[in-house]
């Protein structure tokens, strides 16, 4: 079982992550610049079929099956910390090798807020607003991505600049236009503060 990782997947996984790669559960690229968050983020991809999510795992390897309708993050256990409303983004930071900040930007969700306690609320009754409407993973033939989950504080009058229109759009060439996302940049615009949690997956071919 050497370089399954097992501890740290869902079944689901096992069996999947097991193609001999080393160091699945090492921190992506993009956050070894961003700093560690000190949470992990809930997040699940809804399915059609049972067992109707499937929850992501640090590390973990999801199929292109998995991962076809937008990720759900639970910020309830987040909410302790303060601000009631969230941020969420999901990126790919294998897409530039050399500037791992320079993401792919496959979804951005903000005014996130906790899941209700009763477990009844779905992601789709909550008020949040899809900034960047999801684009599932593509990795090219050949290659496993970095899929990473961010969680951040949303700060008060939060708002896309101008400059970032074109990266957040959804065009008949997307994803195109999302890639090079300057997330580092984009994080220090407009004062989303450190990660506060993270999770991410890697999807692809050997
Ligand atoms: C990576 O990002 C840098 C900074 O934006 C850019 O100059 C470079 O062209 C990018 N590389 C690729 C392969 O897109």
């Amino acid at each position: 079982m050497r370089g399954c990782d097992v501890a740290l997947l869902g079944l689901i996984e096992v069996g999947l992550a097991c193609s001999g790669r080393a160091n699945s559960n090492t921190l992506p690229p993009e956050l070894q610049v961003l700093g560690a968050p000190s949470q992990t983020l809930d997040v699940k991809f809804p399915l059609s079929s049972p067992p109707y999510a499937v929850n992501v795992q640090p590390g973990g390897t999801l199929q292109a099956s998995d991962t076809v309708d937008a990720p759900e993050a639970d910020v309830g256990p987040l909410s302790k910390h303060g601000s009631n409303l969230f941020v969420f983004m999901m990126v790919d930071p294998d897409i530039n090798t050399t500037h791992p900040t320079y993401v792919g930007l496959h979804t951005m969700v903000a005014n996130l807020t906790p899941y209700n306690e009763n477990g009844a609320a779905s992601h789709s009754s909550h008020p949040f607003t899809t900034v960047a409407t999801y684009i599932a993973p593509e990795p090219p033939a050949g290659e496993f991505h970095d899929y990473t989950l961010l969680a951040f504080h949303q700060p008060p009058h939060f708002s896309i600049p101008a400059k970032y229109a074109s990266y957040v759009a959804t065009t008949p060439t997307s994803p195109l236009n999302r890639i090079n996302f300057p997330l580092q940049q984009f994080i220090a615009d407009t004062n989303l503060g450190p990660v506060v949690a993270a999770n991410w997956f890697k999807e692809g071919s050997a």
